[in-house]
Parts: structure tokens; C-alpha cells; sequence
């Protein structure tokens, strides 16, 4: 993988002419949060690509990684404005917008990612991504990134007595807080471009991510410890602004539909591929211990955190969460 490129504004072809004048083309800024060797970072660079080509250079998108743009607090609000058209946010950071986002932080929902896959194609998530709508926002697509695992500083995390005290960095919402509670933990919710120099200064003693997203913030510099638990799911809905979206031609909308159709499954298949290959990288960095917990111990999690579906039925539905146990049986 090439990672390094600047991604700014490079690789537009030239605009199309239409007679003697230039057509001037339409700039797409796509922002994100991650840096660009990341399963989200690879997927809208093959969007870029995908959508210059089919347009023929009508549409350029400019991508901007790393919170260069937006970070967490500001994107959404750029979307709804207008001043970026497309951004890809962790489901759960729609919290604001939708509670019910927050069925991807449920403990131990999901028991594999085709499990997440036959979610993402149900009817609940559709109604989901419809109720954006009434924020000038539209769900595209959703794209995986992973399984979470818990990192921290202080000991090796086998046992959730092993949690009392310490204090973790969530992405956004109730329930997370609420898992850490199970879990005798404090926790603090910290924009992710924040996140490292939390962790390094000691504002938390630990956080929860995916293998990939651990590895390319290189947290295993500020953190000793890590588990694996995938007790929780990370995955991303791709928004476009509404009025954006539905005021293109048709033939070019259709071409970023096509675009991000293709990208969509390239996402799915960068997700699997830099799990596992940032898990090795953790592993053999020399810079972290893995725990990997027996099937009682990760029973004994299990059982600790399950309180939270009660706690957050009534916000979640239990339709909903129905729909996505069904999704992994
Ligand atoms: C996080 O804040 O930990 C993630 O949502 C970042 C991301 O976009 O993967």
C-alpha cells in the first residue's frame, strides 16, 4: 500500500470541455478521521478514483484523512451545511442524530462479521440510514472496519475486576459509558483526533478500538497492555448532504453511486485483510502484551456487561435489537 501520497487535490484528470469553454468540475470533499492506511482511508481513496474515472473528470474528490478537514466534533455539522459532501463517521459518534446508532456498542451482539454483513443489508438499518433524512444528511453506504479489543497502561486486563478504577476513552454515548460502568471502569468520551496524546498524557489509562485503528494511531506506544475481546463493533455510515446529493445530474449521481457501490466492497475486503494484518503487527511490535482470554473467562465478560441490553432497550428497541442477534444465529 501506497500511504504516504499527499491526497489533496491530487490525481484529478482535466475537466470536461463542453464547446470552447471549460466546464468547471465538481470538487467532492471527503473527510475522514483516520489516517489513510486504514480500511476507511483505502475505501475513499478507490472512491476517488472510481468516481473520477466513471465521470471522466467531472467530479473530483479530494480527500482529507487524519481530522485534516473535520474531527469528530465538527464534521457532522459540516455535512449538514454543506461545507464537505460526503464524510464517514463510526455509526455510534450519530448518536445525536439517532440513539439507536448505538446498537453497535451492545457487548458481544455480534458473533462474527458476517453476522455485522447481514445487519448492514437489513431492514433496520435501512430505517436507520432514512432517518437522517430530516437533517439534510443521506446514508450511502455502510463500511466495516471491526472488532474491538481493550488496551490499557496500568495491568494486563484478564478479568473485569482487572477494570475498577481505571479510566477509558469512548468514542461518544450512553451506552459505552454504561459498559464501562459494568465493568467498575470510568470512562471519557474524546474526539479521536485527541485521543493519542489522552492516552500518552495519562487523561485515560486506556481505550477500546480495533486492531487496525490501534496499529495506525500507534496507541501501542502509550499502551502495554492489550485484550482480546471483540466485544464490540466499529463500522462506519458513509453521508452524504442531501441537497448535494439529490441536485447532481443524473448520470453523474448515478456515477457516484456506481463509485461508491464498487468501494463499498473494496471496504469490506480492506477491513478483513488490515485486521488481521495490524493484529500481527501488534503482536510482533515487541511493544504490547496480548491477552487472549479462555472461552469461560470471555464468558465471565459476558456476563458482567449483559446488563446494559436492559438498560438501553427501551432507547435501542427491542425490534432492533432482535433484528441483529438474528443477523449472527
Ligand atoms: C474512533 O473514534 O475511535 C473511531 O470512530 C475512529 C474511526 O473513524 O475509525
Amino acid at each position: 500500500l501506497v500511504l504516504t501520497l499527499s491526497l489533496v487535490g491530487c490525481g484529478g484528470k482535466p475537466a470536461a470541455t463542453g464547446g470552447d469553454k471549460e466546464v468547471k468540475p465538481i470538487i467532492v470533499k471527503f473527510a475522514h478521521v483516520v489516517t489513510p492506511d486504514t480500511p476507511k482511508g483505502q475505501a475513499a481513496l478507490k472512491f476517488k478514483e472510481l468516481a473520477e474515472q466513471k465521470t471522466n473528470g467531472k467530479v473530483i474528490v479530494e480527500v482529507y484523512p487524519s481530522s485534516q478537514l473535520y474531527g469528530d466534533k465538527e464534521e457532522l455539522e459540516a455535512a449538514q451545511s454543506g461545507n464537505v459532501q460526503i464524510i464517514a463517521p463510526s455509526v455510534t459518534k450519530l448518536v445525536g442524530l439517532n440513539p439507536k446508532f448505538q446498537y453497535t456498542d451492545l457487548p458481544f451482539l455480534f458473533p462474527n462479521n458476517e453476522a455485522v454483513y447481514k445487519f448492514f443489508a437489513s431492514d433496520q438499518m435501512k430505517g436507520l440510514m432514512n432517518s437522517l433524512d430530516k437533517y439534510n444528511l443521506q446514508g450511502l453506504a455502510v463500511w466495516p472496519n471491526g472488532f474491538k479489543q481493550f488496551t490499557n497502561n496500568k495491568r494486563p486486563l484478564v478479568s473485569p475486576e482487572d477494570f475498577k478504577g481505571l479510566k477509558f476513552r469512548t468514542q461518544a454515548g450512553k451506552v459505552l459509558e454504561a459498559q464501562f460502568k459494568s465493568l467498575g471502569a470510568g470512562s471519557a468520551t474524546i474526539a479521536f483526533g485527541e485521543t493519542y496524546a489522552a492516552l500518552q498524557q495519562g487523561t485515560v489509562d486506556g481505550q477500546e478500538n480495533t486492531f487496525n485503528n490501534i496499529d495506525t494511531q500507534k496507541y501501542q506506544e502509550t499502551q502495554k497492555y492489550l485484550t482480546v475481546t471483540n466485544h464490540g463493533r466499529l463500522d462506519y455510515m458513509i453521508i452524504v448532504n442531501k441537497s448535494f446529493w439529490s441536485g447532481l445530474e443524473p448520470d453523474i449521481r448515478k456515477a457516484l453511486d456506481d463509485s461508491m457501490a464498487e468501494a463499498t466492497k473494496y471496504a469490506v475486503e480492506q477491513a478483513e485483510l488490515l485486521d488481521k494484518k495490524s493484529m500481527d503487527n501488534l503482536k510482533n511490535s515487541g511493544k504490547m502484551q496480548f491477552t487472549e482470554l479462555t472461552p469461560a473467562q470471555l464468558g465471565v465478560f459476558q456476563e458482567t456487561m449483559k446488563p446494559v441490553y436492559a438498560q438501553f432497550e427501551s432507547v435501542l428497541s427491542k425490534e432492533l435489537i432482535d433484528a441483529a442477534i438474528k443477523a449472527g444465529q
